[in-house]
C-alpha cells in the first residue's frame, strides 16, 4: 500500500507531484509529504492526515525545482504522525517507500552503532540511510543499489533523490508495484498508472530486483546484478478522462453508474465477434489443453473472492469441473494439490495485491497453469500470468470495489461457457443462448440503478441498525457476502453475510429490535431449484421477523408476498440464473452507498483501507 510518485521534468514540480498523490490516495492516507529539489536545496514539506492538508501547507512554495518525490501513507511500521511521514532525509539521500523490510530491527541496530541517528519509527528511513552511508563512500547511486538490496528482505518499492546526483531519480522494484512513466518533457515514476495518466499513456513497468536511473530525457533500466534491460514501452488504452469524478459527489457513485458501460465494454473486448465458436480473449489454452483440465482453483481476496465464489457456481454447472475457491492469503500456506492438470485463476481487480500474487507463484511452483482475471493491463499479476482475462471496468478508484466486481463476474461466466464448449457439457446453440444473456444484462443494470432514490430514502429509515445480516442461498449466497461487506467497509456497522439456511446454526442469535436482515429472495427465471427454495428463505424471513428483526427484502419486482412480510422492499427485474448475482450486486452496492453518505462517512476513503493491499 502507500502511493509513492516521482517526476524529473520542466513542468511545476509541486503540481505534477501533488496532482499524483492525490490520484494516489487511495492507496493510503495516514499522512503524506513531498520533498521538492531547487538548485541549491531539497524542501521538505510532510503532513498528518490527506493530501488536502499537505496541498494548504505547500501552497507558498512557488520556487522552481528541478525534480521531486512524494508520497501518501498507509501506515505499517510507526503511527500515522509527520515524524513517520515519508520523504525520510538524510545526509544526501530523500528517499519514499511502499512495502515492508521485514529485516528492519536488525538493520536499525547496525546503523544506530554507527552513530547514525534515526528520526522516525519507520522501516523506510533505514533504507536512506543505507544508502547514504554508500554515498558518502563515494558509491554511485548504481553501485549502492548492488550494496543495500543485497542486505534488505522483503517487499518494497522506493524512489530516492541523491544530493550527488542532482538530475536523476533513482526507482528500486522488489515484490511492491513501480512504474516509469515516459513523457515528452520529462519522467515519471509511481506506484500507479493513474498517477501519470493525465501526463502520458507511454508505461515502463519494473520487474522484480530490477532498478531504473530517471532523467529527464532519458531512462535507464538495469537488474540488480547490473545487467541492462531494455525496456518494454505500453501504451495504455484508458484515457485520463476516466480518473475524474465527472459531476459524481464520490468516486464510488461514479463507478456503480458505470457498470453498464463497464460490462458493455468487457463483453466487446473479451468475445471475438464473427467467429463460429465463442472464444475468449487473453485465453491462450487451446480446446486440447482445456479439456485436460481435472480442476479449477480460484485465488483471490476480498470482493474478487465474492466473484471466485460466484465463478464456482458458472464453471461447475457449465463445465462440469470441480472448482476450489481459496483466500489467497490461505492457500499460499496450506500445501494446496494442483498440477498440470489444474487450471487456476488469480482475481485482482489491481493485479498487485501482494498476497494473490505469492498465491499465483506457488501454483506456477507447483506446475499448474496460471490464468489471471485483472482490471489493470501490464499489472504485476497479468505479467506473470500464463493467460490473462481482462475487465474493461476502466478505472476503479473508489475504495470499495464495485463496477470491477460486476466485470469479473461477467468474465468468469464468459469462462464457464468457453470452458463448457471446449469440453462437449454445452452445445454450441446452448452456448449462444447463454451468451445473449449477458448482451440484455447492461439494460437491466441501468433499470435496477434507477432503484438509486428509493434506497436513498429507505437507508434514512434503517440509519439506527447496530447489526446488519445478509442472507441469500445458492448463487445469491456470495451476493449476500459482498453486501455485507461493502456495507462494513464503508459505514463501519457491523455486517455479515450467511446462506439463509445456516441462520438457525448460530447467526439468528443476534437478532433483535436493532438489527436489520437484508433477505435475498429473487428466484431466477426458469429455476425450479431456487423457485423451491424462495418458499424456504420466506420461512427463514419469518424466524427473523418473529423475533423482532426488521427486514429489508430484495425480490422480483411485483412479489407482492414478499413485500408484504417485509419492513422494505426492493423490486429488480426478473433475469436469468447467471445473471441475478450482477443485477443483485447493484442494490447491495447504493445500499451500502447512501447509508454511508447519510452517515457522513468519507465513502472513497474509509478508514483504515487501502485500495492496492502490496503488503502480506
Ligand atoms: C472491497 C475491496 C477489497 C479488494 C481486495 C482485493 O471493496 O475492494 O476487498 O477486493 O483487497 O483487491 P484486488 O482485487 O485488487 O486484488
Amino acid at each position: 500500500m502507500c502511493g509513492i510518485i516521482g517526476y524529473v521534468g520542466q513542468q511545476g514540480h509541486r503540481e505534477v507531484l501533488l496532482d499524483g498523490l492525490e490520484r494516489l490516495e487511495y492507496r493510503g492516507y495516514d499522512s503524506a509529504g513531498v520533498a521538492l529539489r531547487d538548485h541549491e536545496a531539497v524542501h521538505l514539506f510532510r503532513v498528518k492526515g490527506r493530501i488536502a492538508t499537505l496541498r494548504e501547507r505547500m501552497a507558498g512554495a512557488n520556487f522552481t525545482a528541478r525534480a521531486g518525490i512524494g508520497h501518501t501513507r498507509w501506515a505499517t511500521h510507526g503511527a500515522a504522525s509527520v515524524r513517520n511521514a515519508h520523504p525520510h532525509r538524510t545526509g544526501n539521500i530523500t528517499l519514499v517507500h511502499n512495502g515492508i523490510i521485514e529485516n528492519f530491527a536488525e538493520l536499525k541496530n547496525e546503523i544506530t552503532a554507527l552513530g547514525r541517528v534515526v528520526k522516525s519509527d519507520t522501516d523506510s528511513e533505514i533504507v536512506a540511510h543505507l544508502f547514504d552511508i554508500e554515498i558518502q563512500n563515494n558509491k554511485s547511486l548504481e553501485e549502492a543499489v548492488q550494496s543495500v538490496t543485497g542486505r534488505l528482505r522483503g517487499a518494497y518499492a522506493f524512489v530516492l533523490m541523491s544530493d550527488k546526483e542532482p538530475d536523476f531519480l533513482l526507482g528500486v522494484r522488489n515484490g511492491a508495484p513501480l512504474l516509469v512513466g515516459v513523457g515528452e518533457g520529462g519522467n515519471y515514476l509511481a506506484s500507479d498508472v493513474q498517477a501519470v495518466l493525465s501526463h502520458t499513456k507511454k508505461i515502463v513497468y519494473l520487474e522484480d530486483k530490477e532498478f531504473v536511473l530517471c532523467g529527464d530525457k532519458q531512462i535507464t533500466v538495469k537488474r540488480y546484478d547490473g545487467r541492462e534491460i531494455v525496456p518494454v514501452v505500453n501504451t495504455l488504452n484508458w484515457s485520463a478522462d476516466e480518473i475524474g469524478r465527472s459531476g459524481y459527489p464520490h468516486y464510488m457513485l461514479k463507478e456503480i453508474h458505470e457498470q453498464p458501460m463497464g460490462l458493455t465494454r468487457t463483453l466487446a473486448s473479451n468475445v471475438q465477434k464473427g467467429k463460429k465458436k465463442l472464444t475468449l480473449s487473453g485465453l491462450e489454452a487451446t480446446d486440447a489443453k482445456l479439456g485436460t483440465f481435472n480442476k479449477v482453483s480460484i485465488v483471490a481476496c476480498g470482493t474478487s473472492w465474492h466473484a471466485a465464489l460466484v465463478g464456482k457456481f458458472y464453471i461447475e454447472r457449465f463445465a462440469k469441473i470441480p472448482v476450489e475457491v481459496d483466500y489467497a492469503s490461505e492457500f499460499r500456506y496450506r500445501e494446496p494439490v494442483l498440477d498440470e492438470r489444474t487450471l487456476s485463476l488469480f482475481i485482482s481487480q489491481s493485479g498487485e495485491t501482494a498476497d494473490t500474487l505469492a498465491a499465483l507463484r506457488e501454483a506456477k511452483d507447483r506446475r499448474a497453469y496460471a490464468a489471471s482475471l485483472v482490471n489493470v493491463q501490464g499489472s504485476s499479476i497479468a505479467r506473470e500470468s500464463n493467460s490473462v482475462l481482462l475487465t474493461q471496468a476502466g478505472p476503479e478508484i473508489g475504495v470499495a470495489s464495485t463496477k470491477a466486481f460486476t466485470t469479473q463476474l461477467s468474465v468468469l461466466y464468459l469462462l464457464a461457457l468457453r470452458l463448457g464448449r471446449a469440453r462437449g457439457t454445452l452445445s454450441s446453440s446452448q452456448a449462444d443462448t447463454l451468451l445473449a444473456e449477458l448482451s440484455e444484462l447492461p439494460f437491466q443494470m441501468e433499470r435496477v440503478l434507477g432503484l438509486s432514490d428509493n434506497i436513498d430514502k429507505l437507508t434514512h429509515t434503517l440509519l439506527r441498525s447496530k447489526l446488519w445480516l445478509f442472507m441469500g442461498r445458492g448463487i445469491h449466497y456470495p451476493v449476500a457476502l459482498e453486501g455485507a461487506l461493502k456495507l462494513k467497509e464503508i459505514t463501519y456497522l457491523h455486517a455479515e453475510g450467511y446462506p439463509a439456511g445456516e441462520m438457525k446454526h448460530g447467526p439468528i442469535a443476534l437478532i433483535d429490535r436493532a438489527s436489520t436482515t437484508v433477505v435475498l429472495c429473487a428466484p431466477p427465471e426458469g429455476e425450479s431449484l431456487l423457485t423451491q427454495m424462495r418458499e424456504k428463505v420466506l420461512s427463514n424471513l419469518m424466524e427473523v421477523k418473529a423475533r423482532g428483526g426488521k427486514i429489508l427484502a430484495v425480490g422480483s419486482e411485483g412479489d407482492t408476498e414478499l413485500q408484504g412480510l417485509s419492513d422494505a422492499f426492493l423490486g429488480v427485474p426478473r433475469c436469468s440464473w447467471g445473471m441475478s448475482p450482477l443485477v443483485l450486486s447493484i442494490p447491495m452496492q447504493l445500499l451500502a452507498y447512501y447509508t454511508a453518505v447519510h452517515l457522513g462517512r468519507d465513502v472513497d476513503k474509509p478508514r483504515n483501507l487501502a485500495k492496492s493491499v502490496t503488503v502480506e
